[in-house]
């Protein structure tokens, strides 16, 4: 069996708290595309809290496989720390495998984003995910393997110090990264050990950020530097494997971190109000995430592109206790009104078109069961879960 699980709107869904719930049922967990601009809480039952940035989210107690694929990009500083946290929280670290194809984030790619995102306003988390896939394409990038001789690795950072002098100004530095890399190297193996590794395993993808985030299908060029959807997994991975079944994870409201198009934004004290009550704050760089209303027309797209078979609802309980909560269901663009997109660049001048549907005091509600029959029936796909609280268990089948 081999399940993906994905966001379907701007990032923050709720992935990684879904994920380490289903993984329960499965043998391993992949990371396979992203870096450590991701952010994925999770709150166990005994209270213990992690925020995953590189390291895939797991159910803690049931021996398991962690893996993070090519795909990735890493930064070693962070991914060193994380596993020493998933050590002190976890009285048996799970298996680990970090692919030797996995390519490295350093300081410079940092420095580079910020630079970068300086001049373009997309309003990056500056963790060096775009620089360090540039590196890649650019095929001056450094892999985790080249750590395990050295003269091939200084070789290319010698390389590096021109290139970047030269084409952005930038002195390369690498700091204690070898430091960094001896925590890692034990976990370290051969892309094709981890392909081969997963064969008649119950496996899940873990996403990350979300559709409209995709480098491809997102709000272009307000958008991450990988594919985030399920059609990176292959990429990601190195290998056709097959998906069984792929779940989408939505929020009842919509986030978006950092600039690009949001038609059902709120602002002043209704966006106060919102982003207070589901603490929307980044878990990667603690930046008040920009909140609004559920907008189906994106999640519609979102759906169609990403192909998922069945959804989770997350933060439902977050809407509790407000009278009607509004839903966009079409837009008006250039005066017409459109309920779907050919093209996302068309939501740029959208206005939003709300429905108006009861609100609820609790997710055991019956207004708020319409509200999921409404969301069902307009996008064609079943919502089989409902996520309601931070805490790995707080998650029902309907
Ligand atoms: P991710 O990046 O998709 O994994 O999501 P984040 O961890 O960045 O943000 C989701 C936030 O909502 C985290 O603080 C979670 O603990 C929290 N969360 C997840 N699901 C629910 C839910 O159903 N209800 C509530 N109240 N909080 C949730
Ligand atoms: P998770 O996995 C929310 C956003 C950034 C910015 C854009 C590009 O926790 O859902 P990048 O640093 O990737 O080049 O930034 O993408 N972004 C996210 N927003 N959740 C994330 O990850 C994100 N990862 C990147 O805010 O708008
Ligand atoms: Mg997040």
């Amino acid at each position: 069996m081999r399940t993906a699980i994905i966001g379907l709107q701007w990032g923050d869904e709720g992935k990684g708290k879904v994920v380490a719930y289903f993984s329960q049922f499965y043998d391993c967990v992949v990371r396979y595309s992203g870096g450590s601009n991701a952010g994925h809480t999770i709150e166990y039952k005994d209270g213990a809290k992690i925020v995953n940035h590189l390291l895939p989210s797991f159910y803690k107690g049931k021996d398991m496989e962690l893996i993070i694929s090519s795909g990735v990009v890493v930064d070693l500083e962070v991914l060193a720390k994380e596993i020493e946290e998933v050590k002190r929280i976890c009285s048996k670290f799970p298996k680990l495998m970090i692919s030797n194809l996995a390519h490295v984030v350093f300081p410079y790619h940092k420095l580079l984003d910020e630079k970068i995102d300086r001049e373009t306003g997309i309003g990056t988390t500056r963790r060096g995910i775009g620089p360090a896939y540039v590196d890649k394409i650019n095929r001056i990038g450094v892999r985790l393997a080249d750590f395990e001789n050295l003269d091939i690795f200084y070789n290319k950072i010698e390389v590096l110090k021109t290139f970047y002098q030269k084409i952005y100004g930038i002195e390369v530095e690498i700091g204690n990264i070898h430091d960094y890399y001896n925590k890692i190297a034990p976990y370290v193996v051969s892309q094709l050990e981890i392909i081969d590794n997963l064969k008649n395993k119950k496996v899940l993808f873990e996403g990350t950020q979300g559709v409209l985030l995709d480098l491809d299908m997102g709000t272009y060029p307000y958008v991450t530097g990988s594919n985030c959807s399920v059609t990176g997994i292959q990429n990601g991975l190195g290998f056709p494997v097959q998906i069984d079944k792929s779940i989408g994870v939505f929020k009842a409201y919509q986030t978006r971190v950092g600039n690009g198009p949001f038609p059902t934004e709120l602002f002043g004290s209704e966006a106060d109000f919102l982003r207070k009550k589901g603490k929307e704050y980044g878990a990667t760089t603690g930046r008040p995430r920009r909140v609004g209303w559920l907008d189906l027309v994106l999640l519609k797209y979102a759906v169609t592109i990403s192909g998922v078979d069945e959804l989770v609802i997350t933060k439902g309980d977050i809407l509790n206790n407000i009278e009607k909560i509004p839903v966009c269901v079409a837009y008006e663009i250039s005066g017409r009104k459109k309920d779907c997109i050919n093209n996302i660049d068309e939501i740029v001048d959208a206005k939003p078109i709300y429905k108006y549907l009861n609100g609820w005091n609790s997710i055991n509600d019956k207004t708020f069961l319409e509200f999921l029959k409404f969301i069902e029936d307009y996008l064609g796909v079943k919502i089989k879960y409902i996520s309601y609280g931070p805490k790995i268990e707080e998650i029902k089948q309907i």
